[in-house]
């Protein structure tokens, strides 16, 4: 029982702060469970002891500054452990490539035991206590998060909590016939209810997994797959599967794991009749969650992976009184990008931005181009209509702009889940690829080279001039190109995203520091803008920010304004060159160049961009 531990003092502390509300919102979850409570409460208090000494210290430090990721220096790069150098060791080896490229936040791809060719890029869990062997062990996992703190970085991690493996042991289990694990997802005897459910219940995979229900033999029941027929939907209306998930979250914080990335958190929540997204209960899991770990280990962030219209991102930072995520992925942007990108129309992200601008400064975003999954569509379509726009239609415009169908086109891009039906095909591709440099490697067109990499160095530019926190997809850095490797692969060939997660490229990394080859000059074009922008407090999360009008629909332009620094940046995504008309009245200097620069009637090249600062002092 709880009330017979002796509990230690910061513990105690810690928990009196969240246990009204607490209680209050575990007890509505789960009717008054008080066993299911108090178990959650003892198992909360083993993984505070069990806490390494090292890591309670980080605790205790990130306590004392609570906004530590909030700055300019963050920069983060994701990636798959396997295509980066093999093994968690080998991540461990490479900690000077990474600090070398400016990282002081990296994501680690899921990395724990998945069966082998059933696994969703390790998105199907089968052991949330053991790393995939072919990757290391769990003490490896500890050594490299240790390293990677003692080298000033954080490390990020998946925490898949929607569903497990068929072949988790709950799941066997069940197969088993074990009533009490077949509560710990959804089985149905028969059709009839999945088949109600599939009535209002949208479809994640429609092509490469259609439906959200399996049939499994062994049981001779029907188990609910959100996403893979592997991949098994967990019940968290029964309070053993949240108490034991949770526990399994707080164990990857006791190996030093910072950064938990909540995968599909929209989804963990199902109730007949719904959508079975963004339910209130969703909302009320993460709320816990958040005080779960401000209570056990509250150096740890909570990253929400919500891929939502822009209506239900912003929900899941809770409330500045009573936060959920500290972080989520600023997909709407993204997307949006890359509908400029081949819109050439910066309409569409002026508005967009203006939204996100307007947001609590205590919110932080992730910003990217790119990351392990596909692109899905979801724009502003509400904004977009008064244009003329038809999603359908544009929709297409944009796979078909991508896939370079267009001859004004250099993307090489590949849909992902094409469903005819809607129309609603998404995206895959490297950064470098859509942007046209695979296209004009291939065709040994050095012009179209250069332009290509003018616009994938103008994309980053752009991303690094957001606030929030950057992620640079692994590849991303030096320009790397799409894999086709994956369509000879039985395991891989349905899932496109494969095309964008090939084998990180050493020999090409090689030439990082090159000024006539392709990575050299993506590389260090890169790292030139990450400099400034870990040298400038412009770039620091709480300054001011809004929409500077260029009356040129091709130009982008940003303001940023923070404690004496004002910035300008103005981007060109039009294929001509272009002058963002403005008129500001201080002395500017270009921040590439250093030389005086003013902010008047400014002229870009095409896809190109500029970034002008001034200072009051
Ligand atoms: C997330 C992941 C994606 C995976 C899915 C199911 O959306 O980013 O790669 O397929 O969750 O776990």
């Amino acid at each position: 029982m709880f009330k017979d531990i002796k509990l230690d003092k910061v513990f105690k502390a810690r928990l009196d702060k969240h246990l009204d509300e607490l209680k209050w919102l575990y007890s509505e979850l789960y009717h008054n469970d008080q066993q299911a409570f108090d178990y959650f409460l003892c198992m909360l208090h083993q993984y505070y002891k069990e806490r390494e000494p090292d890591l309670k210290e980080w605790d205790e430090a990130r306590e004392l500054v609570p906004d530590w990721y909030r700055g300019n220096e963050m920069l983060g790069m994701q990636m798959y452990v396997n295509c980066f150098n093999k093994t968690l060791q080998g991540v461990k080896e490479k900690i000077p490539y990474l600090k070398e490229s400016g990282t002081n936040y990296i994501h680690l791809m899921p990395l724990l035991k998945s069966p082998k060719g059933r696994s969703d890029g390790g998105y199907a869990v089968s052991d949330f206590r053991q790393v995939d062997p072919e990757l290391g062990t769990m003490d490896d996992l500890m050594q490299l998060t240790t390293e990677c703190h003692k080298n000033g970085m954080s490390v990020c991690m998946d925490f898949v909590m929607n569903h497990t493996s068929d072949e988790h042991e709950w799941a066997l289990r069940a197969k088993n016939g074990e009533k009490e694990y077949q509560d710990r997802y959804f089985f149905f005897d028969n059709w009839n209810i999945p088949i109600e459910f599939e009535k209002t219940v949208p479809q994640v995979f429609p092509t490469t997994a259609p439906g959200n229900f399996t049939w499994c033999e062994q049981a001779h029941k029907i188990v609910m797959t959100t996403f893979y027929p592997y991949q098994w939907d967990l019940n968290y209306k029964n309070p053993t599967v949240f108490n034991d998930m949770t526990a399994n979250m707080l164990n990857l914080c006791n190996h030093g794991i910072d950064i938990v990335r909540l995968d599909a958190t929209p989804y963990i929540w199902k109730s007949f009749g719904t959508n079975c997204r963004n339910l209130p209960q969703v909302h009320t899991l993460v709320r816990i969650m958040r005080m779960a770990t401000e209570i056990v280990c509250p150096g740890t962030l909570l990253l929400g992976e919500i891929v939502m219209e822009p209506s239900k991102v912003v929900p899941y930072f809770g409330t500045v009184d009573k936060p959920e995520c500290h972080m989520l992925y600023n997909v709407t942007t993204m997307a949006s990008t890359w509908h400029t990108v081949a819109t050439h129309d910066v309409r569409l992200m002026k508005h967009q931005l203006g939204q996100v601008f307007a947001l609590p400064k205590e919110y932080v975003f992730l910003n990217y181009l790119r990351c392990h999954d596909d692109i899905g569509w979801g724009l502003d379509y509400d904004y977009l209509y008064q244009f003329g726009v038809n999603e359908v239609r544009h929709k297409k415009y944009l796979n078909d702009y991508f896939c370079g169908h267009y001859p004004y086109s250099d993307a090489r891009g590949e849909l992902y889940n094409d469903d005819p039906r809607l129309g609603d095909a998404r995206l895959c591709g490297t950064t470098a690829s859509l942007c046209g440099v695979e296209a004009a490697e291939y065709e040994r067109d050095d012009a179209k080279l250069e332009k290509a990499i003018k616009l994938d160095v103008m994309l980053h530019a752009f991303l690094l001039t957001q606030s929030g926190i950057p992620i640079i997809y692994s590849g991303d850095e030096i320009g790397q190109l799409n894999d086709y490797t994956y369509h000879e692969n039985p395991e891989k060939w349905d899932d496109s995203r494969y095309l964008h997660r090939g084998a990180f490229k050493w020999s090409e990394a090689a030439n990082r520091r090159s000024n006539s080859k392709r990575p050299g000059k993506i590389y260090k074009a890169i790292r030139k803008l990450e400099k400034l922008r870990a040298k400038h407090r412009v770039f620091d999360s709480s300054a001011d920010c809004w929409i500077v009008e260029t009356y040129n629909d091709h130009v982008l332009g940003i303001g940023r304004y923070y404690r004496s620094e004002k910035m300008i940046a103005l981007f060109n995504f039009s294929d001509n060159d272009e002058t963002a008309w403005i008129d500001e009245v201080e002395d500017y200097k270009d921040m590439l160049t250093n030389k005086k620069r003013p902010a008047k009637a400014v002229g870009i090249p095409a896809n190109d961009f500029a970034w002008l600062i001034t200072s009051y002092k």
